[in-house]
């Protein structure tokens, strides 16, 4: 029996990682819509380069521009890596298309309740958006089918200046305090287990060798980022989240994953954002967060090969 086709609500923040995980997603799902955040770079590039993208996908998926704002306080973004537009600075062609008049949090609160259950829900940016929708709409939970989240650092080994934390988590802990406190239950994709599963350059670069059109985009745009990860001491090329869309795409790819209560820190000097799992069961809270911890490589690997347009993984 073929499996039902997913039907997937994607909060971005388009960055070079989320480009490939919507290009994945868009090879074997369906879109209702692109929601955008601020974060890797300003929120007028995360939108164009959302268009870029759809367009790049020969798709009609309505894009939503959110927030431009963390919820309280200033963050500095993430062009170190992906290059001031978010792209690699290629100076692509913007797509003909434009975002939808209706904001990102109001578009998550009506998807959800015109679609109740069906919608899995894949967090790949700051949770701005989210935490909005969701005090809005505080019943949201009940009606998303899954939240798998692509945050966090479970042992504190982050990717942000404050050290255990992690940039989508840091860039924003207000919000991500709001989802993790008023979301039962959801997958959790930490930054330790998209570096343990980073995609070996060699096989990065064999794949983005492919003939495709789609393949040279993503060569293009991901350049800086690669260079980034090849100077910064790294085993591979780290797409976050394109973990993040593979374990959203295909559940079974996960081999390990641990339920325990994670908490987010907003005061302290040196761990604000930081991601607290309680491995001992001592806070007396109830679990919240599926933590994967390993996955199926090779079929992580095939997933981004057919978002790239090549039929298998070379
Ligand atoms: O820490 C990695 C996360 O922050 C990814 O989602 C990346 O795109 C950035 O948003
Ligand atoms: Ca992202």
């Amino acid at each position: 029996m073929t499996p039902s086709r997913l039907h997937l609500l994607i909060d971005t923040d388009p960055g070079v990682d989320d480009a490939l995980a919507i290009l994945m997603a868009h090879a074997q799902a369906e879109v209702a819509a692109l929601t955008v955040a601020a974060g890797n770079v300003g929120l007028a590039h995360t939108v164009a380069n959302a268009l870029k993208l759809v367009e790049h996908a020969g798709a009609a998926t309505p894009v939503h521009a959110g927030c431009a704002t963390p919820l309280v306080l200033p963050a500095a973004d993430a062009a170190f890596v992906h290059g001031s537009d978010g792209f690699g600075d290629v100076g692509y062609v913007p797509a003909s298309t434009r975002a939808s008049a209706e904001h990102a949090a109001n578009a998550i609160v009506r998807l959800a309740r015109e679609r109740p259950g069906e919608l899995t829900l894949v967090a790949l940016a700051p949770l701005t958006n989210l935490a909005l929708a969701l005090r809005l709409d505080p019943a949201l939970p009940t009606r998303i089918r899954r939240l798998v989240v692509m945050g966090g650092a479970v042992t504190g080994r982050g990717n942000f200046e404050r050290v255990p934390t992690e940039f989508n988590i840091g860039f924003d802990p207000e919000a991500a305090h709001v989802v993790f406190a008023n979301w039962p239950q959801f997958e959790l994709v930490d930054w330790e287990a998209c570096v343990r599963h980073a995609l070996p350059f060699a096989r990065f670069d064999a794949l983005l060798a492919g003939a495709g059109e789609r393949a040279r985009f993503y060569a293009a745009i991901s350049a800086k980022a690669r260079a980034f990860n090849a100077a910064n001491g790294r085993g591979g090329m780290v797409v976050a989240d394109a973990l993040a869309m593979a374990v959203a795409l295909e559940p079974a790819l996960v081999r390990r994953v641990e339920r325990r209560h994670v908490g987010i820190e907003l005061a302290g000097t040196l761990t604000r954002g930081a991601t607290v799992v309680d491995w001992e069961g001592r806070n007396g809270q109830a679990p919240n967060a599926s933590i994967v911890l390993e996955v199926d490589q090779a079929r992580f690997e095939a997933l981004v090969a057919r978002g790239l347009g090549l039929a298998q993984a070379t």
